[in-house]
């Protein structure tokens, strides 16, 4: 189904960017690349078209979005930080961070956008075109994933395309993305706990904070009515093939997405792709949802995925495979 819109696609330039906060301050529905992965932008202090992003993605109202703020003055208008969460921001905003927390009373983002909870999340992404439209813009920008609910999340413009042509007004293209999976969110609670691994090392936030995050509810808990973190349902990230994780040999028929040394059998697969031959965890992140994606197409009957360490942005990665193969 289509919403009937026409679907501009813009390159990245000036005139494009100035474009692109324009439409926003209409009420439009942007979508633009951030270091992560592409975000679908809307005003957010504008219900209405927050209204229309949820309708666009197919994305349950109960689950909330995340702000998108130019700089950390911004953020202090809309939420209260406690002296952990400013160690975090000051140690890695600009970057692939979100964190939640308490909004102040004069927030000025919509009750929609947060889902009426009384935490907001909260990013200052680095990538220079979202920068520089967050700049232009001059207010909070909510941006999702900018894929339909549940789907796998775009790493180039094509894949924002080929989600939701139709029912947005504007791709902006700039290329494909750095980091590959979604920020890291931490939730700045009493203790700061990890709500998702993401593009940001779960060991580089410890050493800012000088101890352990928490683990967040299982999956388990997180599927009731009420979770800590709403967006994490365990059939998040799915493709419609079925995916088989820790393959140690292949079956007939099976598409195999490697990762270092390929399994010896490896030509028994109908494809192969590897998310890093020379086994480097960054560049598996920035292969992730686009091989994904790519296997899934071939309608294989399964998806069998290679072990990955679970350090550094592993941890990540086995998580939205995780949750692909749920
Ligand atoms: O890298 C990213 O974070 C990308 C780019 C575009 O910035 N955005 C992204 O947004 O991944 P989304 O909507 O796909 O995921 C946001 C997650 C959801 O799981 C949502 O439930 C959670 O953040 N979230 C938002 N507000 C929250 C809150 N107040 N408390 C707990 N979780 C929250
Ligand atoms: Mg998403």
């Amino acid at each position: 189904m289509t919403t009937g819109l026409t679907t501009e696609i813009s390159p990245a330039g000036e005139a494009e960017l100035a474009g692109a906060a324009r439409a926003l301050a209409e009420g439009r529905l942007v979508a633009f690349p951030t270091e992560t992965v592409y975000g679908l932008g809307a005003d957010a202090t504008n219900a209405d078209a927050i209204a229309r992003l949820y309708q666009a993605k197919g994305r349950p109202a109960f689950n909330p979005l995340i702000s998108h703020v130019a700089d950390l003055a911004a953020a202090e208008k809309i939420a209260r930080f406690d002296a952990p969460a400013l160690a975090l921001a000051r140690a890695f905003w600009p970057g692939p961070l979100t964190l939640v927390l308490p909004k102040t009373r004069d927030c000025a983002v919509a009750e929609l956008a947060t889902a009426g909870l009384d935490t907001i999340a909260i990013r200052i992404p680095s990538h220079p075109v979202a920068r520089a439209i967050l700049d232009a813009f001059g207010k909070p920008v909510v941006a999702p994933s900018a894929n339909i609910s549940g789907h796998v999340s775009p790493t180039t413009a094509q894949h924002v395309e080929s989600d939701l042509a139709g029912r947005i007004d504007l791709i902006v293209d700039g290329g494909p993305v750095e980091v590959g999976v979604e920020s890291t969110i931490v939730g700045c609670f009493e203790e700061p706990m990890l709500l998702r691994p993401g593009g940001l090392p779960r060991e580089e936030i410890e050493r800012v904070l000088g101890r352990a995050l928490l683990q967040p509810p299982s999956d388990v808990e997180n599927d009731s009515a009420q979770p800590l973190a709403p967006g994490m349902l365990s059939s998040h990230y799915a493709p419609r093939t079925r995916v088989r994780l820790n393959a140690t040999d292949i079956a007939p028929g099976e598409v195999l997405l490697a990762f270092g040394s390929p399994l010896k059998d490896a030509e028994r697969a109908a494809a192969v792709m590897n998310l890093s031959e020379r086994g480097d965890l960054n560049e598996a992140a920035t292969h992730l949802f686009g091989y994904l994606r790519a296997l899934d197409a071939r309608m294989a009957q399964t998806i069998a995925v290679m072990p990955i360490p679970n350090h550094g942005l592993g941890e990540a990665i086995n998580d939205r495979l995780r949750r692909a193969a749920a």
